[in-house]
């Protein structure tokens, strides 16, 4: 699916809604240039997640793994920094992207190759200065889900 965005609020509602389809255990990949809007996707997608808590997202660059608490664990991770996917084993990124919490990874290409199949894929382009382009892929099923929840 597509979505475009014309302001930084509209992306963080289309993350809000994007978050209420998805289901314990989600990966979500977060593809998109510098300043593409990943950060801020992420902020709707926790703000979504957790609507009762107010949780602070912050780009975790340095930090390479932010971990949010809710009802669940979600974790928020950075690979632009990474040199090598094994840094990332070695922290032990199968305990989140296989556990039971909501990962969701900026520059996701780095680490492609240990990315679970079922992975909700989100392509961002800047078009202009205050609009994004959003590219979805992921199980059909899920994606319908996504869909009619925008549309409404
Ligand atoms: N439609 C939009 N959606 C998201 N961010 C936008 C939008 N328009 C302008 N922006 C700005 O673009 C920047 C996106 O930054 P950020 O989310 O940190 O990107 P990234 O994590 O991809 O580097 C922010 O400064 C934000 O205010
Ligand atoms: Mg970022």
């Amino acid at each position: 699916m597509v979505e475009i965005t014309q302001s930084e609020k509209e992306t963080l509602v289309f993350g809000k809604k994007i978050a209420r389809c998805l289901d314990r255990g989600a990966v979500i990949a977060l593809h998109g240039d510098l300043g593409s809007g990943k950060t801020t996707l992420t902020k709707g997608l926790v703000a979504g997640l957790f609507p009762r808590k107010k949780i602070t997202v912050k780009s975790p660059s340095f930090a390479l793994v932010n971990q949010y608490q809710g009802a669940y664990p979600v974790y928020h991770i950075d690979c632009y920094r990474l040199e090598d996917a094994e840094d990332l084993e070695q922290i032990g990124i199968d305990e989140f992207m296989y556990g039971s919490g909501i990962s969701i990874i900026e520059w996701p290409e780095k680490i492609s190759r240990l990315l679970p199949p079922e992975t909700l894929h989100i392509y961002i382009t800047a078009l202009h200065e205050t609009a994004r382009g959003f590219l979805v892929r992921g199980r059909s099923e899920l994606l319908e889900k996504i869909r009619r929840r925008v549309n409404v």
